[in-house]
């Protein structure tokens, strides 16, 4: 059998795709919408820019950049009988891979790779619509990643091999690069997993009906190994990235207590792609696949993230309700579903406040879109009428600042040289059962420079493609996925 990898991919996939109905939501438009900031005081104290308490509020432009060391964060989630995973940014210096990996990519090069996995979202969702009134429509991709991305490090295998995972609400499978790499493996910082080397590694046989959970999951329909009838996975992203392998099951270590034995990944033997020096991906999505299903009789579906706010923090993902459960700090709305069988967690937005005032943005063009919240995806997609409401309303909010020449998607940027303090409007969003969230100052602004920031949102050039609630949006927040419950929690500060 001479690289069943190899052969596999080059096999074209036959991709089908879920069928995505978007369930009518319900929008709270007539309630809940009384202006209810919740005012918090400015972040800083140097806020001679101030002129508006209420509305404005100002962030020292320092706190917007990256420090050149890590100062991890002691936060481990607002409950500490979690199971608890300590989070790090792609890039930067709390991730160890960045010792032995200089290449970060530019402002540019993120926003660039952001766009292709929204627009791999959108053919995604797109698709299936189409799919819907012609079933002959080919499909083009599968699941999608991108740069963005956050990692976090848990063990595989008896003993355990610590591995750094990306990990994606986007998509569902689990997977690693696994020696001996038939194919392909890119390089990565820890050593590469040889289920050779383990104890408890198994091969999952093709007529094993996980192996067709596979087809849901990942878009494909698996592959068969001659010879062992070893299932074979088969994944690739929006940006043309794959991982195509065994695929088997594993003891994974989360923390010393807690042990998930037989759990289903991918042993990857071809892979490519922007997955930095991380050994894969951990899915989190809601396929029976992901490790959130996966891991339903232990957390009961209930996770939570804190999502590091420059690149020299750290962050949290924990599993579980813990004994607590969540702080009275969590406000909740309800978790949508997307599509049937799909991975995403949709949101009901229903409108945005910026500097105090309600956006006149028609109730239909978020009820029509639709709203995923994706831990892949860096900058806030909105229908382009809602994108073009709240430039309006930021640029009439930033005046006293000349504006700047935009930096790929992000057109509305701003020349700040010369003040440590920026000033700006607040921004919220409201969301179905009447939820006010308040965004974070690093939720609003992009720092690309000491001198100039960004609003940190961009329009979709359709109305009708789904909006899509990004991680610098979620940075800081504690974010709470009750999925068993039916709905989605934020809290402010949750994380530096
Ligand atoms: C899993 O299947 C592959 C492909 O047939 C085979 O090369 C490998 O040895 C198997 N591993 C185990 C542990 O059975």
């Amino acid at each position: 059998m001479a690289t069943p990898g190899g052969s596999f991919l080059a096999n074209k996939y036959l991709i089908r795709f879920c069928v995505f109905v978007f369930l009518s939501t319900l929008c709270f438009l007539e309630k809940g919408f009384a202006l209810s900031l919740t005012e918090r005081s400015a972040d800083t104290s140097k806020s001679h820019l101030l002129h508006d308490h209420t509305h404005h509020t100002a962030v020292q432009l320092n706190s917007l950049l990256p420090a050149k060391t890590c100062s991890p964060s002691s936060t481990r989630g607002y409950d500490h009988k979690k199971a608890s995973l300590e989070v790090v940014h792609k890039h930067g210096p709390c991730s160890k891979h960045n010792q032995h990996e200089t290449k970060i990519p530019t402002h540019t090069q993120i926003l660039q790779q952001d766009q292709a996995r929204v627009n791999s979202i959108h053919a995604r969702l797109n698709g299936d619509k189409l799919r819907q009134l012609d079933t002959s429509i080919p499909a083009k991709s599968g699941s999608v990643v991108g740069s963005g991305n956050y990692i976090v490090t848990l063990g595989l295998g008896s003993p355990p091999k610590q591995l750094s995972l990306i990990f994606d609400t986007g998509s569902d499978l689990t997977w690693t690069q696994c020696q001996p790499c038939v194919k392909s493996c890119y390089k990565q910082n820890e050593q590469i997993f040889d289920p050779s080397l383990s104890k408890s590694y198994a091969n999952i046989s093709c007529n094993s009906p996980v192996c067709s959970q596979l087809t849901s999951a990942t878009g494909n329909t698996p592959g068969c190994s001659t010879g062992t009838a070893t299932c074979i996975y088969g994944i690739q992203y929006g940006d043309n990235s794959f991982s195509v392998g065994y695929f088997g099951k594993e003891r994974l270590t989360l923390t010393s207590t807690d042990l998930f034995d037989g759990f289903l990944f991918g042993c990857g033997q071809n892979n490519q792609g922007l997955f930095g020096a991380s050994a894969g991906l951990l899915g989190l999505g809601r396929n029976k696949i992901s490790f959130v299903e996966q891991s339903a009789q232990k957390y009961g579906r209930f996770f939570s993230y804190c999502l590091p706010s420059t690149p020299s923090s750290t962050g949290y993902l924990s599993f579980g309700r813990g004994g607590k459960g969540p702080s009275n700090a969590i406000k909740f709305t309800p978790l949508s579903t997307v599509s049937q069988g799909g991975s995403f967690y949709g949101l009901n937005v229903v409108g945005i406040i910026v500097g105090g005032r309600q956006l006149s943005i028609s109730s239909s063009i978020f009820s029509s879109s639709g709203t995923i919240i994706d831990s892949g995806t860096v900058i806030t997609r909105l229908p382009a009428t809602a994108y073009n409401a709240l430039r309006d309303a930021f640029r009439q909010g930033m005046k006293g600042y000349p504006q700047a020449e935009a930096v790929s998607i992000l057109d509305t940027c701003f020349d700040v040289s010369g003040s440590n303090v920026v000033s700006f409007p607040k921004i919220a969003f409201t969301f179905g059962g009447g939820m006010t969230l308040d965004l974070d100052a690093k939720g609003i602004l992009y720092a690309v420079s000491t001198s100039k920031v960004c609003l940190a949102f961009a329009g979709n050039s359709d109305d009708n493609d789904i909006a899509i609630f990004g991680n610098v949006q979620q940075k800081r927040l504690q974010v709470v996925y009750d999925v068993a419950g039916g709905k989605i929690g934020f809290g402010p500060a949750g994380c530096p």
